[in-house]
């Protein structure tokens, strides 16, 4: 009989894709360890859970040796000896010893990073891969079939996550059309370098540097160009618009939201002018995904645009949500948006990560399990999103290794679960497969 109980927590700061410190836990029992690490985000959310920085000189502020200090001093001694299975035990305690509504006093990335390697710990005690042990996690029971996610990947960055005058941060491609996942991966590769081809010869050679997910980060300012130039690359590559691929975005709004307005395409709109930008869009161009349209406060205008378009197209809620049950609530009730984007940092615990999903998916919302623009080696999301079978997942390009670990450990389970792998086929049908 394993015992399950927990017998070591140790963590340490480790280098984040942007070169900053961030933390990373060890949690063992029997030998056994299970090891996780936080992502961080550049366009965050206003009321997202603290993430705790020294604020001194080292890393420029960015430290974290006191998070790293709250688990190995006051966490560690907490949680030493409760069974790693309670999963909502222990991200409870944990919330009950920080106190406060937003993580400050520990700081979110010391409790997350507890709480995932907990839940890592867990599914390699019980032998069995960690996306499996996040299903029984999250509903209670077993399943044979997994969907596997859509990968909406960032191939185009602007906004906070790249030094052009793009104001959308991001320009995906999701390649619908595909079979399986791994057909999904090789085509979105394929257009990726042809889109560098194109890139190189329209703009020069540094068109082709990228930006922080991954994506290319070309000297451009309209978002038609920007889209123009994927659907080249879409087309070139001998894809057709609207069967293998669709295209989809992140806004980020709040990003260039100044005095009322919004900085768009050298132009500076109203939210009404901003409203109508987006549904004329809609109409030009295969999109059938955005995100953060406006500003994080403005729940109206969400509401509004998901009424216009919201029957066809996802309105997808991050910096609004942030992944926070109590104000997704309130998003759900007002109808602002039709989508949540899931990032287990932004609310700090696995626990209420995966509550967000539940209550998303009972109120026809879809989920799209998310990255951050920082990230590590760590592929949690990818095992999450298909634990939750959430049917999408945000995690960049299919370029840069703290991209591409999450593609590679989705190509794994895959290739593990064999035929009992599914790849979805419509927005719409994904939110039953639970
Ligand atoms: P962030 O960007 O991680 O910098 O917040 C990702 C997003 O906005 O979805
Ligand atoms: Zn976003």
């Amino acid at each position: 009989m394993t015992d399950f109980k927990i017998e070591k927590i140790k963590a340490r700061w480790i280098i984040d894709s942007r070169g900053n410190p961030t933390v990373e836990c060890d949690v063992i029992s029997n030998n056994i360890m299970g090891r996780a690490a936080v992502p961080s985000g550049a366009s965050t959310g206003e009321l997202e859970a603290l993430e705790l920085r020294d604020k001194g000189n080292e890393f420029l502020g960015k430290h974290v040796t006191k998070a790293v200090g709250n688990v190995n001093n006051i966490l560690a001694k907490e949680l030493i000896g409760l069974d790693v299975r309670e999963q909502e035990l222990i991200d409870n305690k944990m919330i009950e010893i920080d106190g406060t509504n937003n993580k400050k006093n520990l700081g979110a990335n010391a409790i997350l990073s507890v709480s995932l390697a907990v839940a890592k710990l867990a599914a390699n005690l019980k032998n069995i891969p960690l996306f499996e042990h996040l299903y029984e996690l999250s509903y209670n029971k077993t399943r044979k079939d997994y969907l596997l996610p859509l990968p909406c990947c960032n191939i185009l960055n602007g906004g906070e996550h790249a030094g052009n005058n793009l104001s959308i941060q991001e320009f995906m491609i999701l390649p619908v059309g595909a079979d399986s996942f791994s057909t999904a991966i090789r085509y979105v590769s394929e257009v990726y370098h042809v889109l560098k081809g194109i890139l190189s010869k329209k703009y020069g050679p540094n068109a082709i540097n990228v930006g922080d997910e991954g994506g290319f980060a070309p000297d451009l300012t309209l978002t038609r160009d920007a889209l123009n130039v994927i659907i080249e690359a879409i087309e070139e590559r001998g894809f057709t618009m609207g069967k293998e691929f669709v295209l989809a975005m992140d806004a980020a709004a709040s990003e260039f939201y100044k005095n009322g307005k919004y900085d768009i395409d050298g132009k500076v709109l109203t939210e009404e002018d901003l409203l109508q930008y987006y549904v004329d869009l809609t109409k030009e161009y295969p999109l059938t995904s955005i995100e953060d349209p406006f500003d994080e406060k403005d729940f109206l205008n969400f509401a509004e645009l998901t009424k216009k378009v919201g029957n066809s197209i996802q309105i997808v809620d991050d910096d609004i949500t942030v992944t926070n049950i109590k104000i997704l609530e309130n998003a759900i009730n007002q109808g602002a948006g039709n989508a949540l984007l899931l990032k287990v940092n932004q609310i700090g615990s696995l626990t209420e990560a995966i509550k967000a999903a539940k209550m998303s998916f009972k109120n026809n919302f879809n989920v799209m399990v998310s990255h951050r623009s920082g990230e590590t080696e760590d592929a949690f999301i990818a095992d999450l999103a298909v634990g939750l079978c959430s049917g999408q997942i945000k995690a960049g390009a299919t370029a840069r290794s703290d991209r591409c670990a999450k593609f590679n450990q989705l190509l794994r389970i895959e290739e593990l679960l064999g035929e009992n792998a599914k790849y979805p086929k419509d927005f719409k049908s994904w939110s039953n497969f639970q």
